[in-house]
């Protein structure tokens, strides 16, 4: 885009900003009832990371990530209108194919939280039926996933009670619910980087749902890989939202957010020009400086593991030694992603096998890449 034709679309997009009253959906026009739906969402991992959040799950600052490709949740929704009404929200929920109750406070407060978006959902029962592709406690969060593919679920059941609903609608709706369930779970529902947050310099960016990274992408970066490294598989000693809030009143919190701006300024040329070097700098960067926030807040805390540090020590050595460019980023857990262009996929697994496997809880690590977003698994019943 030219810089002219990139203050024009800035301009436009200022101009027609979304605000929460457009996911608010006209009077329906039927109501099925009842019927299936299954969607697989897949996982993400930011690379300019969102920590700290507003009331509303509002990104106190903007961030982006690779949507992942084997790492999903695959969700079947079955519904069937109740009778009556009886005013209040329904569901059954299977994990794995058995009953699992300690899920259904948090999906509980995810459908009052969204049923001012789809009035429908206490004329309905619901039976979620929910599977992960990653390893059971794997350490690996599926809440974005599983946010992202029941929010797909329930949109498409509103989609037939509606005159029409454009795909671009669809997805954005789908990435705005998805939010209420977890923040980062809005950059799950398209491919290949998405971006959450509003940001001055990106048109279409939103607080509100996540929307595909409109500049142009090198090639490199189209078929990136993710291999997760399998730290630690147990229960994070906080969870995310316990990190978010402990933002609120931290010492760095406003440098922070400004530095998440910068770094997205930053990294569109790296993008673009497929800038390696560039990348790795703002990704690591990215990653320590999470974890530099959950260090320095009150109360501190320390996600990372010996095995974590182990790794990122021979990720840089190795990265010393071969001058291939394979980086790290972390999540909000002890695990690591190596990202690494396909183009050395060979050398990266060799190196993991020779050196890394021995850091990773029974030797476990999962082969991922950047992928194309969610995908409908079956055809309306
Ligand atoms: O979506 P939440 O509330 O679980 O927060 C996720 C935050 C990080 O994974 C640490 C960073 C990110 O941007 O995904």
């Amino acid at each position: 885009m030219t810089f002219e034709g990139r203050g024009h679309a800035l301009y436009l997009s200022k101009l027609f900003l979304m605000t929460e009253k457009d996911f608010v959906p006209d009077p329906y026009k039927v109501f099925p009832n009842e019927g299936k739906v299954i969607w697989k969402a897949p996982s993400n991992i930011a690379l300019v990371k969102y920590w700290g959040k507003k009331p509303h799950q509002i990104p106190a600052n903007p961030s982006i990530s690779f949507t992942l490709d084997t790492s999903a949740t695959t969700t079947s929704l079955t519904y069937k209108r109740k009778k009556e009404s009886n005013g209040s929200i329904s569901f059954d929920l299977l994990f794995e194919g058995k009953a699992k109750e300690s899920f259904k406070p948090k999906i509980q407060t995810f459908l009052e939280r969204i049923e001012t978006y789809l009035p429908f959902l206490k004329d309905y029962h619901f039976v979620i039926e929910t599977s992960n592709s990653f390893p059971h406690s794997s350490g690996i969060a599926s809440s974005a996933s599983g946010m992202a593919a029941l929010a797909l679920g329930l949109l498409s059941l509103e989609k037939n009670m509606v005159a029409e609903m454009e795909e671009s609608h669809f997805n954005k709706k789908a990435s705005f619910l998805a939010r209420l369930g977890s923040g980062s779970a809005c950059r799950s529902i398209e491919g290949k980087l998405i971006e959450w947050g509003s940001h001055n310099s990106i048109p279409g960016s939103s607080d509100l749902f996540g929307t595909r990274y409109p500049f142009h992408v090198n090639s490199v970066f189209q078929d990136y890989q993710d291999t997760i490294l399998l730290v630690h598989k147990g229960q994070k000693q906080v969870s995310s939202t316990v990190g978010h809030n402990l933002m609120h009143n931290h010492p760095f919190a406003e440098r922070r957010f400004e530095q998440a701006h910068e770094n997205l300024d930053k990294l569109q040329p790296i993008l673009a020009q497929g800038d390696l070097e560039g990348f790795i700098e703002i990704v690591e960067s990215e990653a320590l400086t999470l974890h530099a926030m959950m260090m320095t807040s009150r109360p501190y805390f320390i996600l990372m593991k010996p095995d974590t540090l182990e790794i990122i020590n021979k990720i840089w050595q190795f990265r010393q030694e071969t001058g291939l460019p394979i980086c790290f980023t972390l999540d909000a857990g002890a695990n690591v992603h190596m990202l690494y262009p396909k183009s050395i996929a060979d050398k990266a697994l060799q190196f993991i096998k020779d050196e890394l496997v021995a850091h990773c809880e029974n030797g476990q690590y999962i082969c991922d890449q950047i992928g194309t977003g969610a995908k409908r698994i079956n055809e309306e019943v």
